[in-house]
């Protein structure tokens, strides 16, 4: 496989040809993931939750993130490699960011993440001028879980959608290069993914993004906890880790993953 680029992904999203993307955390799973086609790892803040065993992304540092996109980066061969900015490392200041996008790029990342609309523009500016791509997020953004009292569905209602539009055009504008949309009504994820020339990849934000993203624990069936609705189990009539992943991005591919009737929101 030939390693993915900026300009891959945005050619992608304009012929409407599905981006498959997953969380991975080490370089065994990162190894697998290129091998089954995933064309993005995305090195989550997520791990609080599925490794470290927190309630929620907050607690995670950033000398946690560098060490994971480190270990991701050695596994990984082709697969486009993004870098979860964790809370506290970009909030106080643009010069606050760049300074934390260097640690993870440094690690290995080839894409920072973070999180937020309105005042993040103005950061995103900044590390897209100093060379660095940058991944925004908006939605359900669990950073902010305790702001915004749970992880409940966003940008349903006319204002609510419309705020969030906005941040989506304003961001990628700002120069961010790719858009994650977490737990949004579907039509919403459909119409800022129109509306963007760069890729939305959606979480629980409909069929019709020019992605997806899963937490891999998730969609490996492994936890108890109870998952949400947006998540289905590859593991489900599988016989390995391969076969699921390889599955999870052919039905990704072939629009069959999600299905809004059973994943999706309205
Ligand atoms: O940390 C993470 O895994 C994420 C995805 C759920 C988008 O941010
Ligand atoms: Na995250």
């Amino acid at each position: 496989r030939k390693p993915m680029t900026l300009h891959r992904l945005r050619e992608m999203h304009a012929a409407g040809e599905p981006i498959a993307m997953l969380t991975g955390y080490d370089a065994s799973f990162a190894r697998l993931l290129d091998d089954a086609g995933v064309d993005c790892i995305l090195v989550g803040d997520s791990l609080g939750m599925v490794l470290q065993g927190e309630a929620s992304t907050v607690p995670v540092t950033l000398e946690q993130m560098a060490y994971h996109v480190r270990c991701v980066a050695r596994g990984n061969r082709s697969a486009w490699v993004i870098g979860d900015l964790p809370f506290g490392s970009y909030q106080a200041s643009p010069a606050q960011a760049v300074a934390s996008a260097v640690t993870l790029m440094q690690a290995g990342a080839q894409m920072v993440k973070l999180e937020g609309g309105g005042w993040t523009t103005e950061t995103v500016r900044a590390l897209t001028q100093r060379g660095i791509p940058v991944c925004a997020h908006l939605g359900l953004t669990p950073q902010s879980v305790h702001a915004l009292g749970g992880y409940r569905i966003q940008g349903r209602g006319d204002e609510a959608a419309a705020t969030l539009k906005q941040h989506a055009r304003e961001l990628a504008e700002a120069g961010a290069a790719m858009l994650v949309l977490e737990l949004l009504p579907a039509t919403l994820g459909a119409e800022i993914t129109r509306s963007l020339p760069i890729p939305v990849i959606g979480i629980g934000a409909g069929r019709d993004c020019s992605g997806q993203v899963l937490v891999l624990h998730d969609m490996l069936g492994v936890g108890s906890g109870r998952l949400p609705r947006f998540v289905r189990n590859f593991m489900e009539g599988e016989a390995s880790v391969a076969g699921a992943v390889r599955r999870y991005v052919a039905d990704v591919k072939a629009r069959r993953f999600p299905d809004d009737a059973l994943h999706g929101y309205q």
